[in-house]
């Protein structure tokens, strides 16, 4: 998908050069920091923002640990203690034996959110580590970047067609149009470090049209 594609709130081409205050996929592109623009573009490109369960790409594995998004130096594999409760923190898998992050595609970007486990619902509780949860950033109606927690609603919302999903329920769906719960990917706790149990629970990405 090139930078400067369509958004549906657009009348025009954008994001061609300059940053927007709108959070779409080409948005995201332009509005990243150089350091991560080339990774993020090509994998747009490979990974546009539809489900993409046939392509192939380096997915989470069981035993990953997690790194934030934006990396300054070598990056430090997250901590419990890292995740504040009401604070969504990005990241992506990260290969601790080869030391390689886990970003060429943007479909492997988590959100993680911490809660008390006894709001858990015991689905989701399974999938904790000490009540972070993580789970796909990608919205499965069209593809956008998730990374806005509503404190007053407790849901984390969609800024592109305002989708909202219960992250203490699995994800679950709790306002359209998306239709598709959000992936969860499995964590447990190795001491005080987050590490990845297992496979997303469903193919991460927007549906099809
Ligand atoms: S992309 Fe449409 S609600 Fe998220």
């Amino acid at each position: 998908m090139s930078i400067s594609s369509r958004h549906s709130s657009h009348s025009r081409p954008c994001h061609e050069s300059s940053p927007c205050a709108c959070s779409c996929a080409a948005a995201q592109a332009v509005n990243t920091p150089r350091r991560r623009l080339i990774q993020i573009a090509a994998a747009s490109l490979a990974a546009p923002l539809g489900l993409s369960a046939t392509e192939a790409w380096s997915k989470p594995s069981d035993g990953d640990r997690l790194v934030m998004e934006e990396i300054e130096g070598a990056p430090a594999p997250l901590r419990l203690t890292d995740i504040r409760p009401g604070k969504p923190v990005l990241a992506f898998p990260f290969d601790a034996s080869s030391k390689s992050v886990r970003d060429g595609s943007r479909l492997n970007k988590v959100v993680l959110m911490r809660f008390n486990e006894s709001e858990l619902d015991a689905e989701t509780r399974a999938r904790s580590a000490g009540g972070v949860l993580a789970f796909s950033a990608i919205c499965t109606h069209q593809g956008c970047d998730l990374k806005t927690w509503s404190s007053k609603a407790q849901l984390l919302v969609c800024f592109c067609h305002s989708s909202k999903f219960n992250l203490r329920e699995a994800g679950k769906v709790a306002a359209g149009p998306a239709y598709r719960p959000l992936p969860m990917l499995p964590l447990k706790l190795d001491g005080e470090q987050l590490v990845i149990a297992g496979g997303f629970t469903a193919p991460p990405g927007g549906q099809l049209a």
